[in-house]
């Protein structure tokens, strides 16, 4: 499921402090007391009003795959930043039971869904664009692949929050009924 929310229009900085921050999110996030829904995750990425500032921590991009950043975690939910060079994207994966939403910071996100059927295997569903300001997420079934399309010529910078957080995720390949393992990289090198 996916939804997709209009870019934000940009606001004078005297009024940034009364908007949602990164750092509102995260005292969000240390107060839950159960995993929380894919709407409430999506509310919070819809009001956030992320500056460059508290942003500058997590930013950091690598020539070979995107990177992630973990901003917070608990044993409810977890805020990623992703910095992703033209080019980068994720395998085509599920999120082996957690939902999350995902806000385009900065640049160009390209998500591309799929089906899966044990007979006939992996198939192609949909694909979509998102720009700056606009929010997009995936639900507990979901199969989709998120990327910087290499003819976008800029960078891209994403924020993510799952419940639970990832552990190791199922991935798949176009035409194919097989289901590997993945775990995503996070370490800083
Ligand atoms: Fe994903």
């Amino acid at each position: 499921m996916s939804t997709y929310v209009e870019t934000t229009a940009s606001r004078p900085e005297e009024q940034r402090a009364d908007l949602f921050s990164l750092q509102s999110l995260v005292k969000a996030l240390e107060s839950l007391s159960s995993a929380p829904s894919l709407d409430q995750i999506y509310n919070w990425l819809e009001t956030a009003e992320i500056c460059a500032e508290e942003l500058q921590p997590y930013l950091g991009f690598k020539e070979g795959n995107y990177w992630r950043h973990r901003v917070y975690r608990n044993e409810f939910a977890e805020i990623l930043v992703l910095c992703w060079r033209p080019g980068q994207r994720t395998p085509i994966h599920d999120h082996n039971g957690s939902h999350g939403g995902v806000k385009v910071y900065r640049g160009m996100l390209w998500e591309t869904t799929f089906i899966y059927d044990a007979t006939a295997g992996l198939g192609y569903k949909s694909a979509r664009e998102y720009a700056a300001g606009a929010v997009t997420g995936s639900d507990v079934p979901d199969i989709h692949q998120l990327g910087n399309p290499d003819v976008s010529g800029q960078d891209l910078i994403t924020i993510h929050v799952y419940a639970p957080p990832l552990g190791v995720l199922h991935t798949y390949k176009p035409g194919s009924a097989k289901i590997d393992l993945y775990t995503p990289d996070d370490t800083d090198s």
